[in-house]
């Protein structure tokens, strides 16, 4: 790969501040010819190993001079985790703050020996690797790619196998398995209309797990920096990971797998384990941007009423606001009278409602700013004033939520705004535009906005930046790169490395200036990326303050690695259109399955442009098995989309909200695990397939929890679907019959537009709500049913959870284990409380033939109590079973 080299007189005049470096470099230069170090004083212990690395000869100097001294620092976390560091022992260099991540344990007696992985360092020059101990595999391995280290600019590259499986790397919206050959992820957050492939998004998160069939391996970069990750193949060099780093300090995690579920649970232990939902919030939610006032809010509630649609969760976007300023409602459109109104139908009929807050706060005489300025939370320019941004209001202040103070000021604010006096007593929030957003610099905007800036009334708001995708849009004119610098030492507004940011003009294109410093004195160069999670982690706090004691629902569009601890994630702007309705499978996996964010989901039918009735029905559908449900439309669509919009649309949502509240305690389970262990509650397919080859590149395809497997049709208006069915035994959702999977594509033929696909996995035991409701209130009064389905080897296993739903400690809770083997169907756990609710129905899929007599805890059930068809080979047992106590079915 070629690099431009980075002369002397360039980097004179890049800090003499004349010029924009990138472009003017003349050079190129092989960086895997450079020298890099030699690695001298190595010593060991039991569970690390440490070194001084010498800068070897006089370096290369690509982008600026390269550090003479570096320092290796590996321990062996435990026996699937090594952690790895290289930093400079003489310059405090930016690292994460505990705030935004907070560090992991190490066991203290780990014995590098016990590990399942191996360091491995060749001193002259200096690489490393990482092999996996059992099979002699090496999964990271840095030889003849020279580690580069300069101020700002920071270079490791591993070789890769020639075709390798590489999964992560997000914020993005390409395929599950990343193209080996030619992939450039860049980590910078970004408001991203349209969600383009091939482009930065809102959320940063530099993990990813490669996947052999000898196992899995993960590798995370603790670095909010921004960089560029370069997967490439070519005959010369073979096929590589490279990362390009534009600060900080390398921060490695490696997690040995060996199955690629471990290596989620692993990365969970350093990134957090996900926050546990309400279970509310997996009903369903619906919202739009631009519902003009509170009686089209009223209005929409009552319509999916008379359609029958269960709403669990109603929103409202920016709309309610006045003038777009953060705490106030629009007394006009949204009054307080009618907002509480609302909010008490709600509440009344089991339902909930959320709604959004921004980040940026209007630069103007009110409440919410003033006591914001006095408490001095907001991001400033280097003379102390205020940093002017351009957001929905207008001119607007940018909250440092970094800042000592930003909690206590923030928590406040929701104390005023959301509490039941005011009668805005939301259940959930929806935080936005936190990369953060930043329509044009100020003073971009027209005569009219900058009167904001002097309080006077507003005009209509910035026409945002327009989404690429949609052709016929304007670009807004944004001014020239800017060309402020701090010092000659870290151009922080212009680095000498580019990273291949989306936004044409640097890194703080659209967003706050990078040369800002936050009040701990880090700057927003640095921590650009950690803006999303810091207004997480203290909206969690205000959350919490309001809501004490129960679980927040926080739904964020900017992320960084270990956000899922504090908050759920929607994944953006996508527009309604085919591609993003496929896409959302694959972006969602990444969040659930690798980056540990498990509730999740794209905006059900689309957001920006008009949607279709066929998009919208097959959307209503795959949403249904998005953790996160919810329909969103951008406030420009001139067609609606509510489901009751279209008779079509309407009655696939209701079928599929069956399906989905039917599973809601088995779904509910699976992401308690997640909660309590970092096991996905989603998969992609080769998470149960490791082995088989045909699993590793399908993302059309999902299981939902561990056993069900989701296929939607994914073709425009198309009814049938090929789908790939590994060589095990499935069962069909609909008529419960085996179906078994041969290890190749089959054509689903007539799938109507209010369904979609759904397979049992065999080895499962799902327990499912007998029937569905309007609310999740209603449906944990209904009674359950057990559906067993054994695998190849005719056993088969599942759980139940039962809690309270809400709360974030549980006083007693119901854990049930299932297991099946050859007839034996046995109910064992804790039972901590009644909750009411029994089996009342067990089904026992695949059975040949009726057994003689079934016994229920050693009585023989009547006759009259167990059918059976012989056709679906399904065996229906009728009982009633309290779960205070387990249980035994022997068939
Ligand atoms: C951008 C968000 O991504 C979108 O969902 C929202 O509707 C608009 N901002 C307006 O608040």
């Amino acid at each position: 790969m070629k690099y431009r080299i980075y002369t002397l007189s360039l980097l004179f005049a890049v800090a003499a501040g004349t010029t924009v470096v990138p472009s003017l470099h003349t050079r190129s230069l092989d960086v895997d010819a450079c020298p890099g170090y030699n690695a001298k004083n190595i010593k060991k212990t039991a569970n690390t190993l440490t070194a001084d690395l010498q800068l070897a000869g006089k370096g290369c100097n690509i982008y600026g001079a390269d550090i003479a001294e570096l320092r290796l620092e590996v321990t062996y976390d435990d026996d699937s985790r090594i952690h790895v560091k290289i930093l400079d022992p003489h310059n405090q260099r930016y690292e994460v703050p505990e705030t935004a991540f907070p560090r992991p344990t190490s066991k203290s007696n780990q014995q590098s020996s016990r590990s399942h992985i191996r360091f491995d360092i060749t001193p002259s020059p200096f690489s490393f690797a990482v092999v996996r101990k059992s099979n002699g595999e090496t999964l990271f391995d840095t030889k003849d790619h020279p580690l580069v280290f300069e101020n700002q600019y920071l270079r490791v590259k591993t070789s890769l196998p020639e075709k390798a499986n590489i999964y992560g790397l997000g914020e993005h919206s390409e395929t599950l398995r990343l193209d080996e050959r030619n992939t450039t992820r860049t980590m910078w957050a970004r408001d991203a209309f349209g969600i383009p492939k091939d482009s930065n998004l809102y959320g940063v998160h530099p993990v990813y797990i490669e996947h052999r069939t000898t196992g899995s391996h993960g590798v995370f970069l603790l670095n909010s920096n921004g960089m560029d990750i370069k997967l490439r193949a070519d005959e010369a060099s073979g096929t590589s990971l490279e990362y390009n780093v534009i600060g900080g300090i390398l921060d490695f995690y490696f997690f040995a797998g060996p199955s690629p579920a471990d290596v989620s649970r692993q990365y969970a232990q350093v990134a957090g384990l996900p926050a546990m939902t309400p279970y509310w919030n997996l009903g369903f939610h619906q919202c739009r941007w631009g519902y003009r006032d509170a009686f089209e809010v009223a209005e929409v509630i009552a319509n999916y009423s008379k359609a029958e649609i269960p709403l669990e969760t109603m929103w409202t976007d920016i709309d309610y606001m006045s003038k777009r300023w953060i705490f106030t409602v629009d007394e006009g459109n949204f009054p307080l009278e009618s907002v509480r109104q609302i909010v008490d139908y709600l509440h009344e009929h089991d339902q909930h409602y959320m709604m959004m807050v921004d980040p940026a706060v209007a630069y103007t005489d009110y409440p919410t700013f003033n006591r914001g300025v006095e408490s001095g939370v907001f991001l400033k320019e280097d003379n102390g004033t205020i940093y002017k941004a351009v957001v929905w209001p207008g001119v607007t202040a940018y909250p440092d939520f970094m800042h000592p103070n930003a909690s206590a000021w923030w928590t406040n604010e929701f104390k005023l705004f959301f509490n039941p006096e005011t009668g805005i007593d939301i259940d959930g929030l929806w935080i936005d535009m936190n990369e953060p957003t930043n329509f044009c610099d100020y003073p971009c905007v027209s005569p009219e906005q900058t009167a904001i800036d002097r309080g006077m009334p507003p005009v209509a708001p910035p026409v945002r930046a327009p989404p690429r995708e949609l052709p016929g849009f304007p670009f807004t004119q944004h001014k020239e790169s800017k060309v402020k610098r701090r010092d000659v030492e870290q151009d922080l507004i212009n680095p000498p490395y580019a990273i291949a940011n989306d936004w044409p003009n640097g890194i703080s294109d659209r967003t706050a200036d990078t040369d800002l410093v936050h009040a701990n004195g880090i700057t927003e160069y640095d921590a650009h990326n950690l803006y999303g999670s810091m207004m997480s982690v203290v909206s969690r706090e205000a959350m919490l303050a309001r809501r004490p004691g129960l679980r927040p629902v926080i739904i964020t569009r900017s992320t960084f690695a270990g956000a899922g601890a504090k908050v759920f994630k929607w994944l953006g702007d996508n527009n309604s259109f085919w591609e993003n309705y496929r896409d959302s499978i694959a972006h969602m996996l990444g969040f659930a399955s690798i980056y540990q964010m498990p509730i999740v989901g794209s905006d059900v039918c689309g957001f920006g442009g008009n949607t279709t009735e066929t998009l919208c029905a097959r959307w209503a559908t795959l949403g249904a098995f998005y953790p996160f449900y919810r329909n969103h439309n951008v406030q420009e669509a001139t067609v609606s989309q509510e489901f009751y919009r279209w008779e079509s649309v309407a009655q696939a949502a209701r079928k599929a909200i069956s399906i989905r509240y039917r599973l809601l305690d088995y779904m509910y389970t699976a992401l308690q695990l997640q909660h309590t262990t970092g096991t996905p509650a989603l998969n992609p397919l080769f998470f149960a397939y490791p082995q088989d080859e045909k699993t590793f590149g399908v993302d059309m395809q999902f299981l939902y929890g561990p056993y069900i497997l989701v296929s939607p049709v994914t073709a425009e208006n198309a009814t049938s679907v090929d789908i790939y069915l590994p060589k095990d035994i499935f069962y069909d959702f609909e008529t419960l019959a085996p179906v078994q999977g041969a290890g190749q594509n089959t054509t689903l033929e007539d799938v109507g537009f209010d369904s979609i696909p759904l397979h049992i996995r065999g080895g499962g035991i799902i327990p499912l709500r007998s029937e569905s409701a309007m609310t999740t209130t209603e449906l944990r009064k209904k009674h359950f049913e057990l559906v067993v389905a054994p695998g190849m080897d005719n056993r088969a296993e599942g759980s139940l959870y039962l809690d309270d739903g809400v709360s974030i400690e549980q006083e007693a809770t119901v854990d049930v284990s299932f297991t099946y083997f050859r007839g034996v169907l046995k109910a064992t756990g804790d039972f901590g409380f009644d909750s009411g609710i029994s089996v009342k129905t067990v089904k026992f899929l695949g059975i040949d033939k009726k057994p003689r007599k079934v016994t229920v805890n050693d009585r023989v059930l009547d006759g009259g109590d167990v059918t059976y068809d012989a056709e679906t080979k399904v065996l229906v047992v009728a009982t009633s079973l309290p779960l205070t106590e387990g249980f035994v079915i022997r068939l």
